[in-house]
C-alpha cells in the first residue's frame, strides 16, 4: 500500500514539473478543503434541526436489532426516547450532567418502563456489567469527550461480543464548524481511535452531505485474549 502510493506520488511529481510529490498533495489537500467550506457554507443554518427526523431514523435503521442501547452523552435523552417509543428497545443514556434529563412524568408510561437516564461520566460505568448491552450510540458527543480513548475502551468493557457502536458526529469542515467555530474529528483521526481502543470491521464515512461523520465498530465476536 505504502510502496504503491509512493510510486502514485512519484508518477503525479513527474507529470507536474517544478512541483514535488509533498507541494502537490499540500495542493490537494487545500482544494478539499476550500471544496468542503464551500460545500458547507452553501447550506442553510438550520440544517442540523433539519435532518434531525432523518438522522433518527437512520440511526434506529442501524441499532434495529439491538434490544438493549446505550447513549453516551446522551444530553436530554431526546433519541433515547425516540428509540424506545418508535422500537420498544431498552436504552439506558448516560450524561455527566442530568440538567436536561427529562422528568418521570413528561414520558409516555411505557417509555418510563424502557428509558433509563444515568448521570455518569462515561470513562467509568461501574453500574453495567461487561457485555451488558448489544449496540451503543454516541450522538454528537465523541467531541466533546474529554479523554476519548477511556471512553470508547469502557464502552467496549460494556458492549456484548459482536456488538455494534455507532459514532455520528460533526466532521472537521463542516457547517457545524462554521456555525459554532470548534475544531472536529477527521473520519481518519475516528478511524484511528476505534482501531486503538480495540473495535474491529470499523467503518467510518461522511452521510448527509457529507455534514455528519458516520462511524461504525464492532467489539469482536470472540473473546480478545487478555495479557
Ligand atoms: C453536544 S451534547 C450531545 C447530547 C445528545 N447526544 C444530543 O444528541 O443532543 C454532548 C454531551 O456529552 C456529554 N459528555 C461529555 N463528556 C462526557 C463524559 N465523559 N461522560 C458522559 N457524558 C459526557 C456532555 O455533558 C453533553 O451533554
Amino acid at each position: 500500500m505504502q510502496v504503491a502510493a509512493r510510486g502514485r506520488r512519484a508518477a503525479v511529481s513527474a507529470a507536474t514539473p517544478g512541483c514535488s510529490g509533498r507541494e502537490r498533495e499540500a495542493t490537494v489537500a487545500s482544494a478539499r478543503s476550500a471544496a468542503a467550506k464551500q460545500r458547507a457554507t452553501s447550506l442553510r443554518d438550520d440544517f442540523y434541526e433539519k435532518i434531525k427526523p432523518r438522522l433518527y431514523q437512520r440511526i434506529g435503521d442501524e441499532l434495529r436489532e439491538a434490544r438493549c442501547v446505550l447513549d453516551l452523552g446522551c444530553g436530554g435523552c431526546q433519541l433515547g426516547r425516540f428509540l424506545a417509543e418508535t422500537y420498544s428497545q431498552q436504552v439506558i443514556g448516560v450524561d455527566m450532567s442530568d440538567g436536561s434529563f427529562p422528568e418521570r412524568h413528561e414520558l409516555r408510561s411505557r417509555t418510563r418502563t424502557l428509558l433509563r437516564c444515568v448521570k455518569a461520566d462515561a470513562r467509568r460505568l461501574g453500574f453495567l456489567a461487561a457485555g451488558a448491552v448489544d449496540a451503543e450510540i454516541m450522538l454528537w458527543a465523541l467531541h466533546e469527550i474529554r479523554q476519548p480513548r477511556a471512553v470508547l475502551v469502557e464502552a467496549r468493557r460494556v458492549l456484548r461480543l459482536g456488538g455494534k457502536l455507532l459514532i455520528a458526529d460533526f466532521p472537521r469542515g463542516s457547517l457545524a464548524q462554521h456555525l459554532c467555530n470548534e475544531d472536529y474529528y477527521t473520519p481518519d483521526q475516528v478511524s484511528d481511535l476505534l482501531a486503538a481502543t480495540g473495535y474491529v470491521n470499523i467503518s467510518v464515512g461522511l452521510v448527509e452531505r457529507r455534514q455528519v461523520l458516520w462511524a461504525k465498530g464492532l467489539r469482536s465476536a470472540r473473546k480478545e485474549l487478555t495479557g
